[in-house]
């Protein structure tokens, strides 16, 4: 059953450069008074996309009350971080007089954030921005912690900046129009918190994760809120990476392979990369003797019981094989000095970076994955 529920917010706090994450449902509404304090004129740039814009655009103008908007509609889909598309919102924000002291407002999914933030970044040396995430991913991963940027030609997000929003507004109302697939998507980063440094969140999702899928507005605001938590304080900790936050890419190293091999298209979302990934870090971790063989069951159980993506055989179509696959992680940008970074865990909530994985280790546990399929 849905109850009205208070926003919360989650402080993230980085000196000169924090922010709040205000989470709850019906934000969207009253996006003018949340960003009000923000603005030196009642004035906005919005950052959207073609699949965003038909659903949540004009609400936000409305919202946005006396606030002055423009907005520039950008195509769907993750071909859309690229140079092209940047340059041409940079221009347009350009044309649009967008000054320094002026807000840009990314509404949209990861790629409309990614993209957006890096505009900001880029603008004029650096304009603020606030994000308006609209997917479960973006809400609890992509619009908190200044990762910002393109994908090149080589590889994904290996163009971008540091620039941390001046808020986030996670309205978890815009969860609903979120088509299931996506949802479930989106799940896979949040059962990542769970699993890299939570179990009792674990344990929760195991009881809570149906009725959160199915709609419950109050239990979705709890998982956002528990995953934006997580994150702050990771990135709290280590802003650019230079340690604990590669614990964010649990499951990851996987999940990159997966998606280059199936052309970051429709075949796989990320976030259903995330979750194979998981599976497939656990049961590595359980094969090096990190963790007891009982910690990959579980965390498969809890991804079939969701109706999740969880083994290779769950992905359509054509896969490489596993020296393929291998080679494809190798291309990682997560790679040090040509070494495979891999997040491995002791158990559930309790992960680790391990920088020595032996390659032949990782060949068999591909190969017997894709003996499934
Ligand atoms: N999405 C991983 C990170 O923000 O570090």
């Amino acid at each position: 059953m849905d109850r009205v529920q208070a926003t919360d917010i989650v402080g993230v706090e980085l000196g000169s450069r924090s922010y709040e994450v205000r989470i709850g449902a019906g934000l969207l509404a009253r996006a003018g008074a949340e960003i009000a304090g923000l603005l030196h004129r009642p004035r906005v740039a919005i950052v959207t996309d073609a699949a965003v814009a038909p659903l949540h655009l004009a609400a936000l103008k409305e919202g946005l009350g006396d606030i002055a908007s423009t907005e520039i509609v950008l195509p769907v889909g993750e071909g859309t971080k690229g140079w092209e598309q940047l340059s041409t919102t940079v221009e347009w924000l350009i044309e649009q007089k967008i000054e320094r002291r002026d807000l840009i407002v990314a509404l949209g999914g990861g790629v409309i954030g990614d993209l957006a933030g890096f505009a900001a970044a880029i603008l004029r040396r650096g304009t603020r921005f606030v994000q308006i995430p609209t997917t479960l991913l973006a809400q609890v991963d992509s619009s908190v912690g200044g990762k910002t940027g393109i994908n090149s030609a080589h590889g994904k997000n290996l163009i971008g900046a540091f620039h941390q929003p001046s808020l986030v507004l996670a309205d978890i109302g815009l969860l609903d129009s979120l088509p299931e697939r996506h949802f479930l998507s989106g799940y896979g980063e949040v059962v990542k918190y769970g699993l890299l440094g939570d179990p009792a969140f674990f344990d929760w999702l195991e009881a809570n994760g149906p009725a959160l899928a199915a709609g419950d507005r109050g239990l979705r605001q709890r998982a956002v809120r528990r995953s934006v938590e997580m994150k702050a304080g990771i990135v709290e900790r280590d802003e650019t990476e230079a340690g604990e936050r590669a614990l964010l890419n649990l499951g990851h190293t996987f999940c990159h392979a997966l998606e280059k091999a199936t052309s970051y298209g429709d075949r796989l979302l990320h976030g259903e990369g995330v979750a194979i990934g998981c599976a497939l870090a656990f049961e590595l971790s359980s094969r090096l003797g990190y963790c007891s063989q009982e910690e990959p069951s579980r965390v498969r159980a809890h991804l079939k019981a969701m109706g999740m993506k969880t083994d290779l055989a769950d992905i359509p179509g054509d896969l490489p094989d596993a020296d393929g696959l291998l080679a494809l992680m190798a291309q990682d940008k997560k790679v040090i000095d040509g070494r495979l970074r891999f997040v491995l865990a002791q158990g559930i909530g309790d992960a680790f970076v391990a920088e020595k994985v032996d390659p032949a280790k990782v060949r068999a546990l591909l190969a017997d994955a894709l003996k499934g399929r």
